[in-house]
Formats: C-alpha cells, sequence, structure tokens
C-alpha cells in the first residue's frame, strides 16, 4: 500500500497529493510518469510525476477529476493509501538527458497549459537547480484554474501568466505570448518544451514550425493502461507508429500527426470506438 502523505485541493477539480513511494522517488526523472491504482477493482490512472523528494521518499501526482476513477481518488484524504504506484515509466525528459554545460549555452522556453503546468514544473526546477533559468508561460481557462503559480515563479526565469478570459496578466492563449517573446521582442529560443491539452500542444507546434524552433510535447493525455497492451496511445511521428507509454511519453512536436490521435482519442472513448479501432489494426 502507498499512503498518502499530503492531499489538497489546488483548484476547482484538480488535486494535488504527496504520495509515500520511496523506490519511485528514488529513481524517478522528470518528464516520466506513474500509474496509480485505488483498489482492487480500481482502473490504471497514468499520471505524470510532478515532483520528488528522494530524501522523505515521496512523489507528487497532480490530476483533474474527469471520469469516475479520478472522482474517487479526490474523495481520498491524507492517511488513506492507493493500493499500486508503479513507476517510474516512460522516459526520462530528452532535455535532462543532455550535458548541463551545453544546455547552460541554450535559451529554453517551456509552455504549459492547464493541468500540463504540472508535468512541466519538475523541469523547470531541476533546470533551476542546476543554475539554468528557462523562461515559462502558462495559460489557463481563467485565473481560478490557474496552478503552481507561487511554485513557478520560484522557479522559472521568466514566467508569464495569460488566462483566456483576461481574468489575470495578460489575455489570451499561450499562442500569443510565443509570438510576442519570438516576433515582437526577438527573442531567439533553442527549444520548446509544450504540454497540456493536445488541441493547445497542436496549435503550439504549428507555430514553432512557422517559427523555427524546436519543439518537444508530451502525449500523456492519449495513454489508457500505460502498459503498451492497450493500443490507446498509438500515434505516428514522422513515419514512424510509436506507442506513448513506451516510447514516450516526450516527442518531436513537429512530427507528432496530432488530427489523427486526438480522433484516435476519441474513439476510444467509447466501445463502439474501440471494436472500430481492433477492426482496423
Ligand atoms: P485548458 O483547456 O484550460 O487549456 C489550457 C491552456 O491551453 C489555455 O489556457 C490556452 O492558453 C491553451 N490552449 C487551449 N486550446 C488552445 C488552442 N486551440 N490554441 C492555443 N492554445 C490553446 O486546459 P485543461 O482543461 O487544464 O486541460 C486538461 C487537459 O490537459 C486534459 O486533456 C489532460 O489530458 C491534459 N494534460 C496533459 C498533460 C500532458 O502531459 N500533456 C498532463 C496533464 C494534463
Ligand atoms: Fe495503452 Fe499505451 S496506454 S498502449
Amino acid at each position: 500500500m502507498f499512503e498518502i502523505v499530503n492531499a489538497r485541493e489546488l483548484t476547482n477539480n484538480i488535486y494535488l497529493m504527496d504520495v509515500k513511494a520511496p523506490r519511485v522517488a528514488k529513481s524517478c526523472e522528470p518528464g516520466q510518469f506513474v500509474i496509480v491504482i485505488m483498489d482492487e477493482t480500481g482502473e490504471r490512472v497514468p499520471l505524470t510525476i510532478c515532483d520528488y523528494d528522494r530524501k522523505a521518499g515521496t512523489v507528487t501526482i497532480v490530476f483533474q477529476t474527469i471520469g469516475a476513477s479520478t472522482q474517487m481518488m479526490a474523495k481520498l484524504k491524507k492517511g488513506d493509501s492507493f493500493k499500486d504506484f508503479v513507476g517510474p515509466l516512460g522516459c526520462a525528459s530528452e532535455l535532462i538527458e543532455e550535458d548541463i554545460e551545453s544546455l547552460k549555452n541554450k535559451k529554453i522556453l517551456f509552455v504549459a497549459g492547464g493541468v500540463g503546468t504540472a508535468p512541466v514544473y519538475p523541469q523547470v526546477k531541476w533546470l533551476k537547480e542546476h543554475g539554468i533559468d528557462a523562461d515559462v508561460i502558462v495559460g489557463a481557462k481563467t485565473k481560478d484554474m490557474l496552478i503552481l503559480e507561487d511554485e513557478m515563479r520560484k522557479a522559472a526565469g521568466n514566467l508569464y501568466i495569460t488566462t483566456d478570459d483576461g481574468s489575470y496578466e495578460r489575455k489570451g492563449m499561450v499562442t500569443e505570448v510565443i509570438k510576442d517573446l519570438v516576433q515582437n521582442q526577438g527573442i531567439k529560443y533553442d527549444c520548446c518544451i509544450a504540454i497540456g491539452p493536445m488541441i493547445m500542444m497542436k496549435f503550439v507546434c504549428l507555430l514553432t514550425k512557422e517559427l523555427d524552433l524546436p519543439t518537444i510535447v508530451s502525449l500523456n493525455p492519449i495513454m489508457v493502461d500505460g502498459t503498451g497492451m492497450c493500443g490507446a496511445c498509438r500515434v505516428t511521428v514522422g513515419d514512424e507508429v510509436k506507442f506513448a507509454c513506451v516510447d514516450g511519453p516526450e516527442f518531436d512536436g513537429h512530427l507528432v500527426n496530432f488530427d489523427e490521435a486526438m480522433k484516435r482519442q476519441q474513439m476510444y472513448k467509447s466501445e463502439e470506438g474501440r471494436e472500430i479501432l481492433k477492426l482496423q489494426e
């Protein structure tokens, strides 16, 4: 059993939990994910790691209540436990595999959308701990939906917050901030890491392709069981077929076929859609 040592609601329907899982905490790296199972009958829920404390042996997860499993998870309190907490899974972020000295010469831009702010945070924090200040754009629907603002302020070099409705800081979507920084202010970035809803990553990639800015995305949203078995996370990257949970979750965003992945994601939600997918494979 994996004890929840801290649980709090960050904002409406978005929850943060620190879970005692010393073996995962010891070896996990930014970019990887875990699979959480509540109880004997519980579904497997893949979640990108938001933070970890190797000393305390805890791993932080952030999730939004979108289905029955996450709604049940949200009811758990400090002192309750998960039946399983499997990980770390997937590949670590490409950035942290790079040589620190070469990273120090790079200007890095993170683009975080909504709940995607959670998986962006450990990467920005890791860079800060290694003496690298990255620029971070965080987009949220409204001020109330913004998460991890204080944490991100401490970890980011420059933090640009934008809300779709203009209720806080800038008004507009993350793509407008990218245009402002690159086209109006003339900032030259070497790479961009965009994590958020699929539609956001698609439009960020369309823009950064035009701007000739290499972009990495995290395809956690299309995962279902996270084991390489269900086939839900199949995605075409360039001319190759990949599984987000085994080969990713991070990929070169300019090579990802987002339309196909989003269509597949929609079909996978219904039993009929899953049958059609099986027949096609
Ligand atoms: P959201 O719908 O509030 O969007 C967040 C921001 O993304 C918006 O404020 C906007 O700035 C930007 N955005 C959205 N649509 C855009 C578009 N068409 N063009 C340009 N920018 C756009 O986000 P949310 O409700 O928090 O998203 C939840 C989704 O995030 C879920 O589907 C979940 O699966 C996904 N998610 C992804 C990851 C990941 O690893 N990629 C991790 C956690 C959650
Ligand atoms: Fe099922 Fe990747 S999530 S195969």
